[in-house]
């Protein structure tokens, strides 16, 4: 069972209307007796992460990516802060290789934890279109928007379709600022729930 806290986090009804976390990840999450917060957190960017990739998919059905991926990736990438809980309110990274290391234990697939490890990578270019969409929800679920980031998202974008950039650039920019307009009721969603 989790504590009633994390059980809040998981469950409350938010407005915006969020998505509940999949089932085996808040088992995990309830396993690991994880923070309130860490909940509130994965739930308000796994949800924003769903509604990005169906608006990228509906836009770019000839965009190659795994939403699978994608949801799982959002759900699961700041899990190493169990292990570093001052990460939750403050800076650092080292919840980054816990958080893969930590899922790699329990069985999960290197190709899915890695998320959890590369979630702070700005080497976009190296980074696959799954990750890239992982990391933008991750800042867009707070309203924070991120030129470079969003730049080679564009340039993903293009390459399907052979779009200019600047038109592949405005659809993206309507997307984001679309899920951007939540931001305000998501951070107090997340800020109601204790580290
Ligand atoms: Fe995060």
């Amino acid at each position: 069972m989790p504590t009633p806290a994390l059980h809040r986090a998981l469950t409350e009804v938010a407005d915006p209307h969020l998505r509940p976390l999949p089932d085996a990840v808040a088992a995990l999450l309830t396993e690991l007796d994880a923070p309130a917060r860490l909940g509130a957190h994965l739930r308000a960017v796994h949800d924003v992460a769903a509604r990005l990739v169906v608006g990228v998919a509906e836009a770019y059905p000839g965009l190659a990516f795994s939403a699978e991926q994608v949801l799982f990736g959002a759900a699961t990438h700041d899990i190493g802060k169990v292990a570093h809980p001052s990460e939750l309110s403050g800076p650092g990274s080292e919840h980054e290789p816990a958080g893969y290391a930590l899922l790699v234990a329990r069985g999960v697939e290197p190709c899915l934890a890695r998320f959890a490890r590369d979630h702070g990578s700005v080497a976009y270019a190296r980074l696959s279109t799954e990750d890239l969409l992982v990391v933008l929800a991750d800042k867009v679920w707070k309203g924070k928007r991120v030129p470079p980031l969003e730049d080679e998202v564009t340039a993903r974008l293009c390459a399907v379709d052979g779009e200019q950039p600047w038109e592949a650039f405005l659809r993206l920019d309507d997307l984001l600022e679309r899920l951007a307009r939540d931001a305000d009721a998501r951070l107090a969603f997340q800020a109601r729930h204790p580290v």
